[in-house]
């Protein structure tokens, strides 16, 4: 007997700009889009971080369900939930998740509505994936980084073991809904970081999009609202059409090219225990694999020159402490591989906009990059 079957997922990421205010029709036709008993009922839960910079979100969520005249009715009140790697460090904040999806009698045709962060979005997406096997799900990302890349794709996890993401499931959502207002208070810092997945993609996938970053990038660096916007379409639309087109939306293989520089990334995070941000640590990581594309003679050193600059004109760092000492750096390797299963797979670039995979790393190479990186400094 061999069983065969194909399912086809499919999800709107929408660009809008206040999503709860009256008027604007994208959160109800969303949710309605599909059909499904009235009223579409909906959990929300809510990243501290968000709540504490609009205080008014709880209210406006509930003035809005309220105006919809039976269509769209809240489950609860939303449920706040601590921001940041905290959401995902901490399971009782899945449990509690659980708890309430429970006791709201929150169904498959119900809706749980995350808005927050990456972490947020990851822990809540874990909850939401494993209650009734999966409760559809809609995310709506606050973060540059959620916008651009974690919230458009089809993962989600909370850290386990002291493992990033150990627990987690391939899961993609029922709609994703990218406002543009939650940008504004976002700290400047996080608004940058999140630009390090932009020139990540460039890098790998498009190099007139990375000739786009070095165009903008003193707006970029201002926090233009327009250009950050712009940016972050561009980077969520690559992403999306590698995980549709690239073969293995659920990386069965052990390739991952967008996890570029992220084996020194995911080390870098634990080895500042998350001092560093998610966008900071890849901004590192493309940096010692960029260089090493040099050291390895794959890339000319004139493009990793752009690079380096182009991630300087950000604001984003070229150097940490934590990569004084190569020796707990280069276990990062290890992990990733393990990560992935199977074969190590970095990728490597051969050009801006161009990739390639190799299998192995030279240990001497990268510890050279790490020094040119360092020396870089002085100059
Ligand atoms: N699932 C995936 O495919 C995937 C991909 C990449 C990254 N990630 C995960 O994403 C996480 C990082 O996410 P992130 O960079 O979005 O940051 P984050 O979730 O860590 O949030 C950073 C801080 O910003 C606050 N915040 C969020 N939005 C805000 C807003 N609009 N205004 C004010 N404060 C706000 C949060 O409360 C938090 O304190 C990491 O855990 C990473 O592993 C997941
Ligand atoms: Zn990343």
């Amino acid at each position: 007997v061999h069983q065969r079957l194909s399912v086809t997922f499919e999800y709107p990421v929408v660009f809008t700009r206040d999503l709860l205010a009256q008027g604007n029709p994208v959160l109800t036709h969303v949710l309605t889009s599909r059909g499904g008993p009235r009223p579409h009922r909906i959990l929300a839960v809510l990243d501290d971080g968000v709540a504490s910079a609009f205080p008014d979100l709880s209210a406006r969520l509930a003035a809005y369900a309220g105006a919809s005249e039976g269509v769209l009715a809240l489950a609860s009140d939303p449920v706040v939930v601590p921001g940041g790697e905290r959401a995902k460090n901490d399971p009782t904040i899945v449990a509690r998740l659980h708890r309430e999806i429970h006791a709201r009698h929150v169904d498959r045709h119900s809706f749980v509505v995350v808005v927050g962060g990456g972490g947020v979005l990851d822990a809540a997406g874990y909850a939401a994936a494993t209650a009734h096997r999966g409760i559809r799900l809609v995310r709506v990302p606050t973060t540059v980084l959620g916008q651009n890349d974690s919230g458009v794709g089809v993962k989600n996890g909370i850290n386990a073991f002291e493992a990033k993401n150990f627990l987690g499931t391939f899961a993609p959502p029922f709609a994703v809904l990218n406002d543009s207002l939650f940008l504004e208070r976002l700290p400047r810092r996080d608004r940058i970081a999140g630009l390090a997945e932009a020139v990540k993609v460039a890098l790998i996938r498009d190099g007139s999009f990375f000739t786009w970053l070095e165009a903008h990038v003193q707006a970029l660096a201002a926090c233009d609202l327009d250009t950050t916007t712009t940016a972050i379409r561009r980077c969520a639309e690559l992403h999306l059409a590698h995980i549709a087109g690239g073969g293995d939306p659920f990386e069965t293989g052990s390739a991952r090219p967008l996890d570029f520089g992220h084996w020194a990334a995911h080390k870098l995070e634990s080895l500042t225990t998350h001092e560093l941000r998610h966008g900071e640590a890849v901004a590192l990581g493309l940096l010692i694999d960029g260089r090493y594309s040099v050291e390895a003679g794959l890339l000319d050193a004139a493009s990793f020159g752009r690079l380096h600059a182009l991630l300087g004109a950000l604001g984003l760092p070229r150097w940490h402490t934590a990569l004084e000492d190569h020796a707990p750096l280069l276990g990062g390797l290890e992990d990733f591989r393990e990560h992935l299963g199977g074969e190590l797979t970095v990728t490597l670039l051969t050009g801006l906009g161009r990739a390639v995979e190799v299998h192995a790393m030279d240990v001497d190479r990268i510890r050279a990059a790490i020094a040119w990186l360092g020396e870089a400094r002085a100059r």
